[in-house]
């Protein structure tokens, strides 16, 4: 069954508006992958301080490492879940359409999107602190605990934003820019309470956009959502797709 919200969305994705769409943990919940803070969510099992930090690394990188490698071994047994393949059809339906995930474990390229700004980096890549270089990396489980960059030696890192550590400059603009032109704004499985991500929203609401949650619990920013849906990403997201292939086709 339509609901009558889905509907009056649906007809609020026109086809040349600028959509961006915000997605965190919750998106890649329905395919297996762990949340940070709901049941069973990492953060209730382990310490970011100990794991998630540029201070944790330095002291224990081998520890920091085998719980990467442990997450690798995780994500590389899932699959993309329906939430992760609409948001690949609505990139190729909606020429204005961004992808801005806080999330790290490749699950939205794996579903066919292609634009895809990842703030908090990309647990299949490995950047070289030395030279700076980021390279891809699929090994499961990873053959050396830590790796070293095959070019200079130097003990590798994850590709990934850590507490207390800066996004790139050019990750955060290209969001800002995206989200204060907008026309909609999509908040998709997120606790919003990481900071710059969760602000992004309120850069699109006071830019006139229409803010939609879906989440099955309230967050932070459900008081500032025009529509909120508390439901799964898996399950909202393709009865939106649907809902608006049936209004396109009349
Ligand atoms: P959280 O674990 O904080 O929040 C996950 C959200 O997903 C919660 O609000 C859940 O209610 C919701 N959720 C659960 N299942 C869902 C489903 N099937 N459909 C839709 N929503 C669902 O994860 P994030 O908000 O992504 O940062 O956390 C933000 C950042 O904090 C992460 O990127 C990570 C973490 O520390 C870094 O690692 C830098």
């Amino acid at each position: 069954m339509i609901t009558e919200e889905i509907r009056r969305v649906a007809e609020l994705m026109e086809p040349g508006g600028a959509i961006v769409v915000l997605t965190g943990a919750g998106i890649s919940a329905e395919s297996g992958v762990p949340t940070f803070r709901g049941p069973g969510g990492l953060w209730r099992q382990f310490r970011a301080e100990d794991l998630a930090t540029p201070e944790a690394f330095a002291r224990d990188p081998k520890l920091v490492w085998e719980w990467y490698d442990w997450r690798r071994g995780l994500i590389a047994k899932v699959e993309p879940n329906p939430g992760h393949r609409t948001l690949a059809r609505w990139e190729a339906r909606f020429p204005e359409f961004v992808l801005v995930t806080q999330n790290i474990d490749g699950l939205h390229a794996r579903a066919g999107s292609k634009r895809i700004i990842e703030l908090h980096g990309n647990i299949w890549k490995t950047r070289c602190p030395e030279e700076g270089l980021v390279a891809d990396n699929a090994e499961v489980p990873l053959k050396a605990i830590p790796p070293a960059c095959p070019s200079c030696g130097a003990m590798l890192r994850p590709h990934i934003v850590w507490f207390g550590e800066p996004l790139d400059p050019a990750d955060i603009n290209q969001a800002w820019a995206a989200s204060s032109r907008c026309r909609l704004m999509f908040i998709v499985g997120t606790s919003a309470v990481v900071h710059p991500a969760a602000s992004l929203p309120a850069l699109a609401g006071r830019a006139g956009a229409q803010i939609i949650e879906i989440n099955p619990e309230p967050t932070p920013l459900s008081p500032y959502a025009n529509f909120s849906f508390r439901g799964k990403a898996g399950e909202i997201l393709p009865l939106l797709d649907e809902t608006l292939s049936k209004i396109s086709t009349g």
